[in-house]
């Protein structure tokens, strides 16, 4: 197509064949969204959407190739360069059919100088301090030249206008404990490359997350992306479950929260209807220091747990797993567009200790123990056995993730007083992987 015959055509077969082609590809991705859908049978309401997907494509990220200035709506088809429009289709097209065919979590770590996607010296708007080695005293960065490479399929590689174009008129939510923010905030620098993005606003108030009087942070936060009207958001919650405060007298003070194992969360109740694409994970809580350091008391079928085998933390967490899975499949039933993911556990690399009792991650070299993952089943048997048979999907990293024992924050945290963190990633990092892995299947 970009050889000499390009050339030798005249300017209207040039416009009739890009027209042509465009149209072309339109019914391609369409199809391959909706495979109903056959390329005969488009209504002419999907047709008055071609000016709406040029406009998607564009939307402007500081750090892209993309024009900044865009009109708002579809009165115009904006300039487009027709090598973005290639490579977009293209890469559409080496999408699987059905990427649930695929296990992502199976592949190896490949040394890829085009990684990471932003820089962790940049993206302050999103990315935590305590989470950006860049700006500790950690000394060696190999760790962040990495990808991964799935075994049997390929990985479509993501870019912040391709996200944002999947996501227009969505809202992907996060919802979890510190490692779902650490993901939440690796998506931000991955759809932003990093750079300041006036332009993206907070609205964080529309969920309910602002900060309350006297807290040190909002429970959670969420940002739009105007032009393609996409959300990106993250709610905190450790356990996934219904808190309920538990007063004493008049106090309003609560003394202690009932965690209710079978009800969940109540943000979830509030504004699952919201959300297009949503990422579930606990895990780390689910220990007695953090419960009691919570003061949470464990409920089942509304009344406490007592000594029966639920009092067990691994049982209750189960009981849990288990119970929001079947009420998010019973939400999936309702409305089949809805795509959750329950990721499973993120997994932590203490060595000669535990966090509290001097434990440490001091390998700097990648990939010292392997790049490879072969096994066919999840290393986190628990979260796998509470998806299995529902409409709920596993986000499995626990193995991809298990090799990089080198990519945690390690002594280098500011506010550390001696403790290594080997839960918690540096980011740029592992967490992105994660992110790709997403991207893929939505
Ligand atoms: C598209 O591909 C061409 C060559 O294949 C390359 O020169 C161009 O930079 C690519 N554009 C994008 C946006 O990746
Ligand atoms: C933005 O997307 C939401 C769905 O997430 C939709 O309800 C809303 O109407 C959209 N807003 C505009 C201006 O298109
Ligand atoms: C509840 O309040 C009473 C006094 O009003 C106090 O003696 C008791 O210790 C409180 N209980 C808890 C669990 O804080
Ligand atoms: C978790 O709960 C499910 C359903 O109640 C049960 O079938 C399964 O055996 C439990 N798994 C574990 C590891 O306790
Ligand atoms: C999923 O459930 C089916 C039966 O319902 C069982 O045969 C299979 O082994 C299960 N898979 C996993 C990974 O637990």
């Amino acid at each position: 197509m970009k050889g000499a015959n390009w050339h030798k055509l005249t300017k209207t077969r040039l416009s009739f064949t890009v027209i042509i082609l465009l149209i072309a590809i339109f019914i391609i991705c369409a199809w391959e969204r909706n495979p109903l859908i056959t390329s005969f049978g488009l209504s002419s309401d999907q047709f008055k959407s071609i000016p709406k997907d040029f406009a998607n494509l564009q939307e402007s990220v500081p750090g892209s190739k993309l024009p900044s200035k865009v009109p708002d709506d579809t009165s115009e088809a904006p300039d487009i360069d027709p090598n973005e429009w290639t490579n977009e289709s293209e890469d559409d097209e080496v999408r699987e059919n059905d990427p649930e065919e695929c296990n992502y979590a199976k592949g190896k770590w490949v040394p890829d100088a085009r990684r990471p996607f932003y820089s962790g010296s940049e993206c302050k708007r999103w990315l935590s301090e305590m989470w950006a080695c860049r700006l500790m005293q950690r000394p060696d960065f190999s760790f962040e030249k990495f990808r991964w490479q799935p075994q049997n399929c390929q990985m479509p590689s993501f870019t912040g206008p391709r996200f944002l174009k999947r996501m227009q008129h969505k809202t992907l939510a996060f919802v979890g404990d510190s490692l779902g923010r650490q993901q939440f905030q690796s998506m931000m620098c991955m759809i932003t490359g990093g750079k300041p993005a006036p332009q993206v606003q907070d609205v964080g108030w529309e969920f309910g997350l602002v900060k309350a009087r006297g807290a040190v942070r909002p429970d959670g936060w969420a940002y739009r992306f105007p032009r393609t009207n996409t959300t990106v958001l993250f709610y905190w919650s450790a356990s996934l479950c219904e808190l309920q405060p538990l007063l004493n007298g008049s106090d309003p003070k609560p003394v202690s929260y009932a965690l209710h194992l079978d009800r969940p969360v109540t943000f979830l109740k509030k504004y699952l209807d919201r959300f297009h694409v949503l990422v579930l994970n606990t895990g780390h809580h689910w220990n007695r220091g953090k419960f009691q350091g919570n003061h949470w008391e464990l409920h089942a079928y509304g009344k406490p747990v007592g000594d029966s085998k639920l009092s067990d933390l691994s049982n209750a967490k189960n009981l849990t797993l288990h119970s929001i899975v079947s009420w998010l499949n019973s939400q999936i039933v309702k409305n089949p567009n809805l795509k959750v993911f329950l990721r499973t556990l993120s997994p932590r690399h203490f060595v000669n200790g535990d966090w509290n009792t001097g434990g440490s991650c001091d390998n700097t070299v990648p990939l010292r123990g392997g790049s490879e993952v072969s096994l066919e089943k999840s290393s986190d048997p628990v979260v796998q056995q509470a998806v299995n048979g529902s409409l709920v999907r596993l986000l499995d990293i626990t193995a991809l993730s298990q090799l990089r024992d080198e990519c945690h924050i390690s002594k280098y945290s500011k506010s550390s007083n001696g403790v290594h963190d080997c839960l918690h990633w540096c980011l740029p990092g592992v967490p992105d992987t994660w992110n790709e892995i997403l991207f893929a299947r939505i």
